[in-house]
């Protein structure tokens, strides 16, 4: 469904603020697939989501999306295929619109059409009905503004958003990072029902050693640009959040050896 091969990106190359966020990255996702990623800060995980979901174009590598090379295409035309829901809860909706018409945007994205004429009918009860399936009680504010709702309900909404129209790819970039903890469990675990109902292929970065092992059916942990570990099945399955600790653990032992031979090349050659 994804494949993801040899992508490099590099930021202000050739500045002195290059950096180097994708080093030649491989990763495919076969239909139906829920992969979480998880890494340090910095390891590249927003860049690889940003990559697929066309916010530039990589410098290197092919990007195919159900069939289809989309490396070339440009953000708006890949929107058509991918949900994607951010970290800011405010990033992902229209204040100044009403519940009901933020979903209805969504539900008619690339037709040519009114709002007034998608509001009408059938969609309008459809929206009740998903709303009020979300539990929160909004169901009898659709015609309020979206900016009046706190973070954790706009966030719900905008997951309804971005699974609306059933996407051949689901793009959750630690989408429950800013939410209160009670909001981040109503979210992951309405995240959690769209995917597995619709068996949607999902890309989820979290931040969270627990979401990370009790969600999806791989868990992908980065580091400096690449993929460091790439578990599944039973080993994931497997996986405990010590585990995990443990393997970040290493990375910053690493990191820190790194830092201390080039500490030593430099005190013995400068
Ligand atoms: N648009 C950008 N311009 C310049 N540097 C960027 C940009 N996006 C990301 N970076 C840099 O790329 C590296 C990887 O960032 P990112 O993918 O956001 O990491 P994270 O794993 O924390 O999501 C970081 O050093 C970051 O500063
Ligand atoms: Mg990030």
């Amino acid at each position: 469904m994804l494949d993801v091969r040899r992508v490099q990106k590099t930021f202000n190359p050739g500045t002195p603020n290059e950096v180097r966020s994708l080093k030649g990255v491989d990763l495919a996702l076969v239909e139906g697939e829920f992969v979480v990623i998880i890494g340090t800060n910095g390891s590249g995980k927003s860049t690889m989501l940003n990559a697929v979901g066309g916010s530039f174009f990589v410098d290197a590598g092919a990007i195919h999306l159900d069939g289809r090379d989309v490396t070339r295409w440009p953000e708006h035309r890949r929107a058509g295929m991918i949900g994607r829901v951010f970290q800011n809860p405010f990033s992902g909706t229209a204040p100044n619109l009403s519940i009901a018409e933020n979903l209805a945007l969504s539900a008619r994205r690339g037709r040519r059409r009114g709002l007034g004429w998608a509001l009408r009918g059938d969609l309008r009860s459809q929206i009740h009905e998903v709303v009020r399936s979300l539990n929160m009680g909004l169901e009898t504010r659709l015609d309020n503004e979206i900016g009046n709702l706190s973070g954790g309900q706009r966030q719900a909404l905008t997951l309804l958003m971005a699974t609306w129209l059933k996407p051949k790819l689901l793009l959750l970039d630690e989408h429950t990072a800013a939410l209160d903890p009670k909001s981040a469990d109503q979210v992951i675990h309405l995240s959690g029902e769209l995917i597995s109902r619709d068996n949607l292929t999902t890309l989820m970065v979290t931040h969270s050693m627990h979401q990370a092992v009790n969600l999806g059916e791989r868990l992908i942990m980065m580091h400096r640009g690449q993929i460091l570990h790439d578990f599944r099945g039973a080993e994931k399955r497997r996986l405990r959040v010590d585990d995990l600790l443990g393997r970040f653990e290493e990375v910053r032992r690493a990191d820190l050896l790194d830092e201390t031979a080039a500490e030593m090349l430099r005190r013995k050659y400068v």
